[in-house]
């Protein structure tokens, strides 16, 4: 019996990783992605004899490197196999920071502070993904626990209500339990980052203020709409999804887009999990919300929704309505078919929430496969919740 095996091991209480040690890169994965950069990227040079060289380091090391450009191509890839996403127009164009050399937990949030900055620009948002160390056969890479770089605190009461993102309550209470002090206590408080590096201790991180562009959402023809004193950031930057290209994962690699208005209007500030907003929209509108059939629901949504287009526009800050977002991925849909390539999308995501029927994307089915590569959630391994 190999007693001397069992050896205590201390694992930070809120992490209960599911794998220690990630797995070797399987060559098949390996394979089908050069395949595809060379088709792809016929300037590239010798297919043959950069899958010869990726074998031989995966025999050699159980894993490879990506050249720069493959690891750019395969993270514009990744984004345009994103059958979630209405915004793939512009895949191409997606900025790509290449940080794989860092590992360490104040290097990871430094290079998402420079990653919101860059992205932001001053309101001309640009699609940029920052890539940080992947995964190798026995060496963890870091992860980002926070689902987004910038995401409101949500503080639980005791009667259970909340104040802030309600689905960030659990997210707010494991930040407070490895130390986080709290914010002022508004309902759009940042959350902090929280970093697991290769030790697997997760570390907490401010975003500093001047990082983040914020929004104030008022109505073009109701001023008593800026008293309601809601906010958004302007950068959504999704920060909990790995990134699968040709077989190495790299758990690490915070992307955005700009909003499209709805994400906000008809999500984030009104379903009843997050900040249940359209019974106060609909009182101060004097709506009678005292039947469903008055449609008062439906009234306040649109409301909420000019609100936050206009707010955008008038800041100038880069952002999409849902009627111009729908067109938009039809031409991508018929770009893609001209280039001989299908164009997974999953329809229950593509219509908008709101006015579905009133855009182009909602009359029509969609081919709802998996590609690689691809960006996908690892559940087990943070304590966050799931799609956004
Ligand atoms: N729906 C998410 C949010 O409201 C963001 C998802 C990505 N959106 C985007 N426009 N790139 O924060």
């Amino acid at each position: 019996m190999l007693a001397w095996l069992k050896i205590p091991v201390t694992t930070p209480d809120l992490a209960e990783p599911a794998s220690a040690a990630p797995d070797p890169v399987r060559p098949e994965q390996a394979e089908e992605f050069i395949r595809l950069y060379h088709a792809e990227n016929p300037e590239a040079g010798s297919v043959s004899r950069r899958l010869r060289a990726v074998m031989l380091e995966i025999l050699r090391t159980g894993t490879y490197q990506h050249t720069e450009d493959e690891l750019v191509f395969g993270a514009r890839v990744a984004w345009r196999n994103s059958n979630r996403c209405i915004g793939r127009l512009y895949w191409r164009s997606l900025r790509v920071r290449d940080r794989r050399d860092v590992r360490t937990a104040d290097g990871v949030a430094a290079e998402c502070v420079a990653h919101l900055r860059e992205a932001t620009g001053g309101g001309r948002i640009r699609p940029t993904i920052t890539v940080f160390a992947p995964d190798e056969p026995g060496r963890r890479a870091p992860r980002i626990w926070n689902e987004q770089l910038i995401r409101y605190a949500g503080y639980r009461a005791a009667d259970g209500s909340v104040i802030g993102d309600a689905r960030y309550a659990d997210f707010t209470a494991t930040a407070r339990r490895l130390g986080w002090p709290g914010g002022p206590g508004t309902r759009f408080d940042v959350l902090p980052l929280i970093i697991e590096a290769e030790d697997r201790r997760p570390t907490l991180h401010t975003v500093p203020g001047d990082a983040i562009l914020e929004v104030l959402i008022h109505h073009p023809h109701h001023p008593w709409f800026a008293e309601l004193g809601l906010r958004w950031h302007a950068v959504p930057a999704i920060s909990g999804m790995c990134l699968e290209i040709g077989g190495i994962c790299y758990p690490a690699a915070p992307f955005n887009g700009w909003y499209m208005g709805a994400e906000i209007g008809a999500r984030n500030l009104a379903d009843t999990g997050r900040y249940n907003l359209l019974p106060v929209v609909a009182e101060r509108l004097g709506l009678d919300t005292s039947r469903e059939r008055t449609l008062w629901r439906d009234r306040a949504l649109v409301e909420l929704n000019v609100a936050v287009l206009h707010s955008f526009a008038v800041a100038d800050v880069s952002m999409t309505d849902h009627h111009t977002e729908a067109r938009r991925f039809l031409t991508h849909l018929e770009r893609e078919e001209r280039a001989g390539r299908v164009c997974p999308a999953d329809w229950s995501w593509i219509v908008p929430p709101l006015s579905g029927a009133a855009t182009p994307v909602f009359h029509r089915y969609y081919d709802d496969l998996r590609l690689r590569p691809e960006f996908v959630y690892h559940p087990a391994e943070r304590p966050c919740p799931g799609p956004a």
